[in-house]
């Protein structure tokens, strides 16, 4: 049966597996990000993973000998002490090496795998498809996992169908990664190689595509290796990213792009097609499911609701700030046209103490020590290079890079994972602040506060969205 409530996934790890648990529990489906998902497992393994949650999930892994290997590297009883530096990740690369494989595939297992435990609800993982070199090796971990469903935004995922189908195959099976200025790549990866197969059954979750055009739904189901099997229809006020407005763009007094008739999808096309959608994007409020069921939809997508629930990742420090912001009318929030590096439309929360404010962004020392939106580029010297145009300007010039594409960009890397508690304390002192992303419809929110007005958990998100 197919889910007529989604919280959407968010990351990095604001949709965790916590979240995505307590919202399978009580009926929706619960989505976990797979974005950065091997630098989410190191930092809690490096954190002390209070509680065993991690290495209750790693014990579980089919192959043990990679499990224990990361569990030796990383893992540190009680916690790194405060003044030390997490360990980074292995940056995503074409040719990955087998630990920075094994890491994708194992984080995204154990995030998928605790989402999973103890009951029989469905629960998805999501992929951002501008992040390509990091999407097979998590995909894989996850349907390790026995994941119910893939998801995923920011791009045309054409791939992931196939994919999915050969991996559940036992195949081997690649994603293309495109190169700026030079021909595309394959990252191929076999499970077998990490897994003992013969010994294990892969079931093939569906795919859900996020989009925003009855038109890329169109292109994406023409054929069988790009059909998904449903389509997630996000709107201008969603939280994260965006696709920015159609044509000309055009900004209002306030200098936010305006998004007109043309940038919503046709849903009497989309009902013609046949194929089950749901609509995203304000639609965690009362009324607003009843709404999406008489537009066609099989039911909603929501993501800002539960991002602020307190079963989600976000530190209660920057939940508290949030709503204290709800409660007192003072909550701001802005589509920033250049702050992604990934060249998309991201809504930021006006928040103090974050990047959104001009005066920490500017005593943020610029640095690349994550780099998962880099994208590989083939320089004038004939050499594939990686680069961000959010990492310091000099050696992103060096890779053909212009000063133009760098102005106004910011580390969504460092600054995501300090929203959930786990921000790089820097050798020299400095300590990576949060960049916090909501959708601007808070409509919803705003309600649900007068009925608990210290916060909400998810269980009761879903009965306010479930409410007719
Ligand atoms: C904090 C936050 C992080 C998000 N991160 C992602 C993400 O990593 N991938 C993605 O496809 N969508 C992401 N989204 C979008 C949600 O999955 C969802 O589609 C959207 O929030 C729905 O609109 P709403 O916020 O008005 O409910 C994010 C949203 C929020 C609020």
């Amino acid at each position: 049966m197919l889910p007529q409530i989604i919280q959407g996934g968010m990351g990095v790890a604001v949709s965790n597996w916590k979240l995505a648990k307590a919202v399978s529990q009580h009926g929706g489906m619960g989505v976990v990000s797979g974005t950065a998902i091997d630098a989410v497992l190191i930092r809690r393994l490096e954190s002390g993973d209070e509680g065993g949650d991690v290495r209750r999930a790693l014990a579980a892994f089919p192959n043990q000998e990679t499990a224990n290997h990361i569990l030796e590297k990383y893992f540190i009883e009680g916690g790194k002490a405060a003044d030390v530096s997490y360990s980074n990740a292995p940056k995503l690369l074409i040719n990955a090496s087998r630990h920075s494989n094994d890491l994708l595939i194992v984080g995204a297992f154990v995030e998928v795998w605790l989402a999973k435990e103890g009951h029989n609800g469905s629960v998805g993982i999501n992929f951002l498809e501008k992040i390509q070199m990091g999407s097979a090796a998590g995909i894989i971990g996850a349907m390790i996992a026995k994941v119910d469903y893939v998801i995923m935004g920011a791009g045309i995922p054409r791939e992931i169908p196939r994919f999915i189908t050969e991996i559940a195959q036992k195949k081997a099976s690649y994603i293309t990664i495109d190169i700026v200025n030079g021909e595309s790549e394959r990252i191929t990866l076999d499970p077998a190689e990490f897994i003992d197969v013969t010994k294990f059954e892969f079931v093939r979750p569906m795919f859900l595509a996020i989009i925003i055009s009855d038109i890329l739904a169109a292109y994406l189901a023409r054929d069988e290796s790009s059909r998904p099997d449903g389509f997630i229809i996000e709107g201008p006020s969603a939280g994260g990213h965006n696709a920015p407005p159609r044509g000309k763009i055009e900004f209002d007094a306030d200098n936010e792009p305006i998004y007109g008739p043309r940038d919503l999808a046709n849903l009497e096309k989309m009902q013609k097609y046949g194929y089950p959608y749901w609509l995203a994007g304000g639609f965690g409020a009362r009324g607003k499911l009843q709404e999406a069921l008489d537009l066609g939809a099989v039911g909603v997508q929501v993501g800002t609701l539960f991002a602020l629930c307190s079963d989600s990742g976000f530190t209660d420090k920057i939940r508290n700030q949030i709503l204290d912001t709800l409660r007192d009318g003072t909550f701001e929030i802005h589509t920033d046209m250049l702050a992604s590096p990934t060249g998309f439309p991201i809504k930021i929360v006006s928040l103090p103490g974050t990047t959104a404010l001009p005066d920490v962004f500017a005593a943020r020392p610029k640095l690349c020590d994550m780099g998962y939106l880099r994208e590989p580029i083939m320089l004038k010297s004939g050499r594939v290079d990686y680069r961000c145009p959010s990492e310091p300007e000099k050696p992103y010039l060096k890779k053909d890079g212009t000063m133009e594409e760098t102005v106004g960009r910011k580390c969504l890397c460092n600054g995501l994972f300090s929203n959930i508690g786990l921000g790089q304390h820097r050798r020299d002192g400095y300590d990576e602040a949060p960049i916090v992303t909501l959708g601007s419809d808070v409509d919803g929110c705003k309600e649900l506060i007068k009925d608990f007005p210290g916060g909400w958990n998810a269980a009761q998100a879903l009965d306010f969205i479930d409410v007719q």
